[in-house]
């Protein structure tokens, strides 16, 4: 579009033609020239919507935080340093970068793809956050949207000399209409923590995952590919790189009801699958970098 005809065209008409731009509640709105769209949060840089054919794939609960104070409970968190709780690593659950306000880098189009990055450095931490995990590091959060697939990648950079170890996962939240007709396949005869059974060692036999309780599992060292069914029909394919892990849950009926920022029955409309490496720790050598991501596909 010519210059002189954006400066002639209102604000809010700028913003709708723009590929990406900031709202006023600190996010960013992605559009794909296919109607496709994404929304993320500086805090977390948590992807909080995702739309394909105007219809939401992300779950965000109606009880979410959304004041900066508690990590969104939807959508995707990013993960990172720790996964869970650490003896020794005295973070919050599952570490500072979801509750963390990130740096906008800014908007990246290659071929059909819209992306936008963001940022965080050790330097944007708290101090105790600093003090807790004292590493010198840069995150990359990449979020790029096609017709039909989000993508969300991170480049974990450490810029200490010294070998520092995280694990990372993207705690994916996908919306979902009935709980009892999801099926998630591509986990069979892959070997699971069981966190509902005090981190029991368990062979899944299954061909396809259903979930009719509480479920809080880590499969370890998982194929790339896994794909979420619904009533029979497949959902979303998910195809992670770099990462090693994927972890299913669902809180079901007496964890929702423990949960203040999460509807009771809103167990039946989500089902987290997430991709990470959380098993083991990642070692990452002083000046050297690490990616690992997804690509969602709305089928
Ligand atoms: C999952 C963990 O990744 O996240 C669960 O495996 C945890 O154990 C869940 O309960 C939600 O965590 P949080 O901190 O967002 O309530």
């Amino acid at each position: 579009m010519p210059c002189c005809l954006v400066f002639f065209l209102p604000f809010f008409l700028i913003s709708y033609l723009m590929p990406a731009h900031e709202t006023s509640h600190k996010s960013i709105l992605l559009k794909h020239p296919s109607g496709a769209e994404a929304e993320v949060r500086l805090f977390g840089a948590t992807v909080t919507s995702w739309k394909v054919d105007n219809t939401e794939r992300l779950f965000v609960s109606k009880d979410a935080i959304l004041d900066g104070s508690k990590a969104i409970r939807g959508g995707i968190p990013v993960v990172f340093p720790i996964f869970g709780t650490d003896e020794k690593i005295k973070l919050p659950q599952h570490g500072f970068a979801r509750n963390s306000d990130w740096e906008y880098v800014g908007l990246l189009t290659d071929n059909d793809e819209v992306s936008v990055r963001f940022s965080l450095k050790d330097n944007q931490l708290k101090q105790s956050q600093r003090s807790a995990w004292p590493h010198s590091f840069r995150l990359n959060y990449t979020v790029a949207l096609t017709e039909k697939t989000l993508r969300t990648t991170l480049v974990v950079k450490n810029e200490d000399e010294d070998t520092f170890e995280f694990k990372t996962l993207l705690h994916t939240y996908f919306q979902i209409s009935d709980i009892s007709k999801v099926a998630v396949s591509g986990l069979s005869n892959l070997t699971y923590i069981d966190k509902v059974q005090n981190a029991a060692k368990v062979v899944e036999e299954n061909q396809k995952v259903t979930i009719a309780g509480e479920v809080d599992r880590v499969y370890a060292n998982v194929p790339e590919e896994v794909t979420i069914e619904e009533d029979g029909q497949a959902k979303y394919r998910i195809v992670k790189t770099g990462m090693k892990d994927t972890v299913v849950w669902n809180p079901w009926i007496d964890k929702a009801k423990g949960m203040g920022d999460f509807g009771d029955e809103e167990y039946h409309n989500m089902v987290c699958v997430e991709v990470g490496s959380v098993a083991d720790w990642v070692k990452l050598g002083g000046g050297q970098t690490w990616t690992g991501g997804q690509v969602i596909t709305a089928l």
